[in-house]
């Protein structure tokens, strides 16, 4: 409802976008094709612009048809921006009509932060091309229009990224969006073991293919491998997301050694002498190891300040981006599974969200150990390390039985 909304607001319309009902009389298409349509329509669009560009010296009757025809195949034919007195290049939803069918779903696929940067450089682009539109004189057009272009490509983005800078290409490279109907797929944790798709919770993690395959599919590959007489592609999610399948693997062996060991006691020994293994288990919680070291936590309450705290709030407690300490986060990190070494994957590859990637490696330990003890875990002599091993983090995060400080009550330990 928001994004609808937003999208309205900047366009100035009540209803702006195709919304589901619009669709239910064709069959729905494939979140694939969805995904296809709406990059073939910002390419068609950049191509539009790029030819307009080029060909000025016909006038500006005609840079200015170009320009509106773009903004046809952004927007669709039930938008109010659209032009029918201007040829569309593009089909009649138009990219952003695509991107937002996509988005108007309750479930959250990984695409979603993805799509979200298409949408708003797709708006962006509207925008610049509707001044290209009003443009008197070639400079003003040329102007607008390379803007526009400049938006429409972080939306066409690329398939080495697969967070919110990956565009559309990136979306379609990494997730569940690059297969088509009815193309087999597997679990992606596992080793492929016949052509397809892996996937894991939306990520697409591989994509096997017969070594004779005369084009490599369109799919973006990080890294290309030989493997049970395929070739297989990975992604540049790959490594990311096989992190979290280690984290589910560990969870699901853990918890299949535990169950017999809890069954068999009740049943033959004697009660009294057995309540040890709720306080094994309560005991086992308490020792989180410690991670990190005092001063990194205080170097990192510094480097959280400038680098973060703008989108989770001075107090870790949410603002513009969710909580991510306390005992709102703690929720989230059980139901998504996260360990430590999960939580250090998505802070050092897609924080800050504006700029993965742009701090040193010693401030996302720090800002990790700041993180970590904002959560109540425990200080040691080990600092957090900047390149941890896979052996490192793997418990799931969890509230400290015995906190290290006294939480506030949003939960979250204040550090000083
Ligand atoms: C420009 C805003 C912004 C900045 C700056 C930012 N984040 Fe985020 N962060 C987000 C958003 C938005 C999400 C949710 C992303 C999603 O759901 O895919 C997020 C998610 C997270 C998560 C996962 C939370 C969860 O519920 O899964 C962690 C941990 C995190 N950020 C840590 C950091 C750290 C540490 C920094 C600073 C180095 C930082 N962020 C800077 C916007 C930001």
């Amino acid at each position: 409802m928001r994004r609808a909304n937003r999208i309205g607001l900047i366009l100035g319309a009540g209803v702006a976008f195709a919304t589901p009902a619009a669709f239910a009389a064709t069959a729905s298409p494939s979140a694939h094709a969805r995904a296809a349509a709406a990059l073939a329509d910002i390419q068609v669009a950049i191509s539009t612009i790029m030819a307009a560009e080029n060909g000025t010296t016909s006038g500006p009757a005609n840079y200015v048809r170009a320009a509106q025809s773009a903004i046809n195949a952004l927007v669709g034919s039930k938008d109010p921006a659209f032009d029918p007195h201007v040829p569309n290049p593009g089909d009649a939803t138009g990219s952003m009509g695509q991107v937002n069918a996509l988005l108007d779903q309750t479930a959250t696929p990984p695409y979603v932060p993805a799509l979200h940067g298409v949408q708003v450089n797709e708006l962006a682009a509207v925008a610049y091309l509707q001044e290209a539109v009003k443009a008197r004189g070639l400079n003003a057009f040329q102007t607008a229009s390379s803007s526009a272009l400049e938006n429409l490509e972080v939306a066409e983005g690329r398939t080495s990224q697969y967070d919110v800078l990956g565009g559309m290409l990136g979306a379609i490279a990494n997730t569940s969006l690059a297969v088509p109907d009815g193309a087999p797929t597997a679990n992606g944790c596992a080793a492929p073991k016949a052509v397809g798709y892996g996937l894991h919770h939306g990520w697409l993690i591989w994509h096997a293919v017969k070594p004779g395959a005369v084009s490599i599919p369109a799919t973006g590959t990080a890294s290309v491998k030989k493997e049970n007489g395929m070739l297989v592609l990975y992604t540049a999610a790959a490594p990311m997301v096989q992190h979290h399948c280690a984290a589910h693997a560990a969870a699901a062996t853990t918890k299949h050694a535990a169950a017999p060991a809890m069954i068999r006691p009740v049943a033959d020994t004697l009660p009294a002498k057995r309540p040890s293994l709720l306080i094994d288990a309560a005991a086992h919680t308490a020792a989180s190891p410690a991670l990190y070291t005092a001063a990194q936590a205080a170097s990192g309450k510094a480097v959280y300040a400038t680098n973060c705290a703008s989108c989770h709030g001075a107090n870790l407690q949410g603002v513009a981006a969710p909580a991510i300490a306390g005992t709102e986060f703690l929720k989230t990190a059980a139901s998504n599974k996260y360990t430590v070494s999960i939580l250090n994957t998505i802070v050092t590859q897609n924080m800050p969200f504006n700029n993965p990637g742009s701090l040193k490696p010693g401030e996302y330990a720090e800002v990790m150990a700041y993180l970590l003890a904002s959560n109540c875990y425990p200080a040691g002599k080990t600092a957090f390390p900047t390149n941890p091993p896979s052996s490192f983090g793997t418990a799931p995060l969890a509230a400290q039985v015995h906190p290290a400080g006294t939480p506030n009550k949003l939960g979250v330990c204040p550090v000083k």
